[in-house]
């Protein structure tokens, strides 16, 4: 049977979906929101009701909902070539097609596409490529990734321990912490009292240098980083930070992997962020997300030429470039992303962003007139709000009120969707948002605080 009942399925998948990231101690009662439907910036759950989604899904579907153009053009290519593998020398059009036009709007000399199921995947082929580099280069010491406290890199295996949101590794196994190593996160909200801005910047710097420094640049592969982190809480680096670790990548003959993930394909107003917003050119770029518009899974870790002539340097009689997966450069997941690459462009969407985007940064400034309201942080269609229990302090709720949760419910009564994650709601809409939307956006999430601050703060004992 393919279809079911609006509470058939609330009760399969209680019984049967393992959802990542669940809370289980509510799951079982509480199940799940059914969505059903979506159209534009909105979305429609089982029992109808409608909500504005400020979170693009999951920060992915940036040409909006119900798009039908692409769906179009995944069913064309599912009826001319569903799949066929990429292995060795065999290929597709899309897939061969999405690689140049990715070759084209990347920065710099980023001209080599390697193709993935998603983020992680991305990331894991980044550093798996990465070292593969190094041996070849006859430098097989360097192996040492460094990435950051509050970074988001993914959740398979290596991706997780690239990441440095360390509550969200309670109860797992760590692996490779002789490999990943972790700087403070660039937090400008919480960064040492009595440093302004550019005195942060610095520290953050000569830490990186200091660390360098003790594990032996010779022991290093390469630093990975978000141009703005995202699941970490929306955090915005001060200004020159990406620019300046890229010269001490390049003094330390590092790699620089910039994780696009969220960032790229428009939600700063450009098709990538480092170069255009932040002024540097990684040796390794990687996207996924709103490559496709969320349309379908796929990721790419783009490679700059002097990384491709490492790694395709011919290995002698039976030597190849052993990775890859299934679905790397799966036909109808390139006709999805080819078919939102022609949108983006078509619809002028980054110019929207342009707009949009910091027109919402300044409404949001008017949420700091809450006293549960610590931060209000973000650069175009992202942004993070910090909730606080004692603003003079910068102090968080205790976890067990899940204030940005409680948040995050009394927004949806208010028809608008947002995102919680540890004391941050965290806005990332579809790109199309108009400024009304934006308007609205706000609103509902203006009133949920207003609803709930009273009850967190008396909970809280403030
Ligand atoms: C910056 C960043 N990198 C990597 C990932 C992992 O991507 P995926 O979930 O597609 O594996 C995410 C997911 O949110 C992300 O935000």
């Amino acid at each position: 049977m393919n279809t079911l009942s609006r509470s058939e399925a609330w009760q399969a998948d209680r019984d049967h979906f393992v959802h990542p990231y669940t809370d289980f101690t509510t799951f079982h009662d509480t199940g799940s929101q059914v969505i059903s439907h979506g159209d534009a910036m909105f979305v429609t759950d089982e029992q109808g009701q409608s909500y504005l989604d400020g979170i693009a899904g999951l920060w992915c579907v940036n040409l909006g909902h119900g798009r039908t153009e692409i769906a179009q053009a995944m069913a064309d290519q599912a009826m001319r070539l569903g799949y066929y593998n990429t292995f060795g020398h065999s290929t597709n059009v899309p897939a061969a097609n999405l690689a140049r036009q990715l070759a084209e709007r990347a920065p710099g000399g980023l001209n080599h596409v390697f193709f993935t199921t998603g983020g992680s995947t991305a990331n894991d082929t980044a550093v798996r490529l990465a070292h593969f580099y190094f041996n070849r280069m006859g430098k097989p010491s360097k192996k040492k990734i460094l990435s950051r406290n509050n970074g988001y890199h993914g959740s398979t295996y290596f991706a997780s321990a690239l990441t440095g949101i360390h509550g969200i590794h309670y109860g797992f196994d760590r692996i490779s912490q002789d490999i990943v190593h972790h700087l403070s996160a660039a937090n400008c909200y919480r960064r040492p009292d009595g440093m302004d801005e550019a005195q942060f910047c610095d520290f953050l710097i000569d830490e990186a240098r200091h660390r360098i420094e003790q594990l032996g640049a010779d022991n290093i592969a390469a630093f990975i980083a978000e141009p703005v982190m995202g699941a970490g809480g929306v955090l915005v680096a001060p200004a020159g930070y990406h620019r300046r670790m890229a010269e001490v990548c390049k003094d330390n003959d590092m790699l620089y992997i910039a994780d696009e993930v969220v960032t790229g394909f428009g939600r700063l107003g450009h098709w990538f962020a480092s170069e255009n917003h932040f002024g540097h050119v990684p040796d390794i770029l990687i996207t996924a997300k709103g490559l496709s518009s969320g349309y379908c899974p796929i990721g790419a870790a783009i490679f700059s030429e002097k990384i491709y002539e490492g790694i395709s340097k011919p290995q002698g009689p039976g030597g190849t470039l052993s990775h890859g997966f299934t679905y790397s450069g799966h036909p109808v997941a390139c006709a999805a992303a080819l078919k939102s690459i022609e949108l983006y462009e078509a619809e002028d969407v980054f110019t929207n962003v342009r707009d949009t985007g910091p027109y919402m940064q300044d409404r949001l400034q008017g949420l700091l007139r809450h006293e549960v309201v610590g931060d209000v942080r973000g650069d175009h269609l992202m942004a993070g709000i910090e909730l606080v229990a004692d603003r003079e302090a910068k102090r968080n709720f205790p976890p067990d009120l899940a204030a940005a949760e409680v948040v995050f419910r009394r927004a949806r009564e208010h028809g608008v969707i947002v995102r919680p994650v540890g004391d941050t709601i965290i806005l990332s809409p579809p790109l199309i948002i108009s400024r009304e939307q934006v308007d609205t956006l706000i609103d509902g999430l203006d009133q949920a605080i207003e609803d709930v601050s009273g009850q967190l703060l008396s909970r809280a004992g403030t």
